[in-house]
């Protein structure tokens, strides 16, 4: 029976007692680590990749991709606090329907986290890059971003050339040098076991809180109604397909928030905090992302820029990007879509470029904390694929020193860099959002499976109203990932596929539960604390 493998419930949580980690977080603590890992490069750069596919109309886009993540978040509160062990999503689904949907959530959150973190790394390049260049060093263009790289590949693979990716072949990059140097760093502190404290993080938290409240009130007073819609100007230039494009999109800017119930182990009351914890940093999130939108929208305007058929160009394409840099040569002023470097570009217009220029500051001091969460995340669910023995167990080896999962860490550092070098930021975000849609659909699942086939277990957090929760959980997740291009379509079928072939050529005989060995762990003690928490 193919579903049948299904990792006990009680062998899961005796690993999880022997871990003993104290429970010392509360409310506020998980609010601040929720937003610690949310704001990123969703707000700081794909604001305008959102503008691009929505125009003014993203507004409704990022209340739609909001209210999917609360649904999904008040699902992976239950089994966050019943199941709480390290590997999240993976583990839930091992113990509620088997082993094979557990391989194939784990496989996608491989791009959930590890492609998700070099979408953030390349936020970070452009915002360095901004800050080198205001400061007069010019990183030569090759080693910026891979616009050019992009350009021929779109030409070799059948886009006619035209003025545009011309311009993107001769002026666009070749490799993102600065991304993989943060993947890097980033990659270093984890194997010395550096984790964020939990001080650093509230330091952080507060540098974002006071850049965008900034960004609020500088354009707060030169709001011009006219930019949310009119003749010129319409609230949604590419109708919903292009608002629910966008939130799908977009939703990247929210992920993250399952950080707090992976801390659900670590906190006091679980069934009080972990949902407070939860919807606080995501309402906190969603308005000030609301407020950030909205200041953008009305300080410069937020009109998508149109391919030749009418229908607004790919953000992230090579296109875009030669149309855009035709655009900055021709001396006329760079619309919100082009910015690689959205809200400083905002300031810069409304004249506060110093303003701006901290706000990018800001960016470039507390993205590579969120590049940390999003690896992190990554290392752990590798580990504990590898402790089941679905992947090498190499991979699960602690270092003797630093007692960190070295192995698994370097491997992602590897993977989530060569991805960062080579890839716009919107497409990375756009696969990551895919594989997190998948995971966050089989929560939804699990939720409800769990209900029925358990119904007695003690649920220290339930989610409310579940019959109506989950299905909303679910059919938010399917219509988001209907709306992602297809390209992001794609890469979960054929990622899945390869998963697939790995699970039954290698993990399938290898497995521990396949084998009866369901033992208690003593590694996973061995296992960091997730950063921000102690
Ligand atoms: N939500 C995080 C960001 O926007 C991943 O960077």
């Amino acid at each position: 029976m193919i579903f049948g493998r299904v990792k006990s419930l009680d062998a899961i949580l005796a690993t999880a007692e022997k871990k003993g980690l104290h429970r010392t977080l509360g409310a506020f603590q998980l609010t601040m680590l929720g937003i610690g890992a949310v704001i990123g490069t969703g707000i700081f750069v794909l604001t305008s990749e959102a503008a691009q596919k929505a125009g003014p109309g993203m507004l409704l886009s990022f209340v739609v991709a909001g209210f999917v993540c609360a649904v999904a978040a008040l699902c992976y509160s239950e089994l966050a606090s019943m199941v709480p062990v390290s590997g999240s999503a993976y583990t839930y689904t091992y113990a509620v329907t088997g082993e094979l949907l557990a391989w194939m959530v784990g496989w996608a959150l491989i791009l959930e986290y590890a492609v998700g973190a070099s979408a953030v790394a390349v936020g970070w390049s452009n915002h360095f890059v901004g800050f080198l260049d205001s400061a007069g060093v010019h990183l030569p263009s090759a080693l910026r971003n891979a616009n050019a790289l992009m350009a021929h590949a779109s030409v070799a693979f059948g886009t006619p050339t035209n003025a545009d990716l011309q311009t993107a072949m001769s002026t666009g990059g070749w490799i993102n040098i600065p991304a993989i140097v943060v993947v890097g760093f980033v990659t270093w502190l984890l194997v010395i076991g550096t984790t964020e404290s939990a001080r650093v993080n509230a330091v952080l938290v507060a540098i974002k809180i006071v850049a965008l409240t900034a960004f609020i009130f500088l354009t707060l007073p030169v709001l011009n109604g006219a930019h949310f819609g009119g003749p010129n100007e319409p609230f949604m230039p590419t109708g919903t397909t292009g608002v629910l494009g966008a939130a799908a999109s977009i939703f990247f800017a929210y992920v993250g928030f399952d950080a707090v119930s992976t801390a659900a182990e670590e906190t006091k009351n679980p069934q009080r905090n972990v949902p407070i914890g939860l919807i606080g940093s995501l309402g906190i999130c969603t308005l000030f992302y609301l407020l950030v939108a909205s200041g953008a929208i009305g300080a410069i305007g937020a009109q998508p820029v149109m391919g030749p058929n009418g229908l607004p160009l790919a953000p992230g394409s090579a296109e875009l990007a030669g149309r855009c840099a035709n655009i900055a040569a021709s001396g006329a002023l760079e619309p919100l879509v082009c910015s690689k470097e959205a809200l400083v570009h905002v300031l810069e217009v409304i004249d506060w470029p110093l303003i701006g220029r901290l706000v990018g500051l800001a960016a470039v001091f507390a993205l590579p904390s969120v590049v940390l969460m999003m690896m992190f995340g990554q290392t752990r669910v590798f580990f504990t694929m590898a402790r089941d023995g679905l992947l090498p167990e190499k991979l699960a080896s602690i270092h003797p020193k630093y007692r960190t999962p070295h192995v698994v860490t370097v491997v992602t550092g590897f993977a989530a860099a060569f991805a960062a070098a080579v890839l716009p930021v919107g497409k990375l975000a756009d696969y990551s959002n895919a594989g997190t849609l998948f995971a966050f659909f089989m929560v939804a699942v699990s939720v409800m499976v769990l209900r029925r086939t358990d119904p007695g277990r003690k649920r220290p957090f339930r989610t409310p109203a579940v019959w109506i929760v989950a299905p909303l959980a679910i059919i938010g997740c399917v219509g988001l990932y209907v709306s992602l291009p297809w390209t992001a379509i794609l890469v979960l079928p054929v990622w899945g596929a390869i998963g697939l072939v790995i699970y039954f050529l290698y993990s399938r005989s290898r497995s521990h539960v396949g084998r009866g060995l369901v033992e208690v762990h003593e590694l996973d003690a061995d296992a960091p604390h997730s950063p921000g928490t102690a």
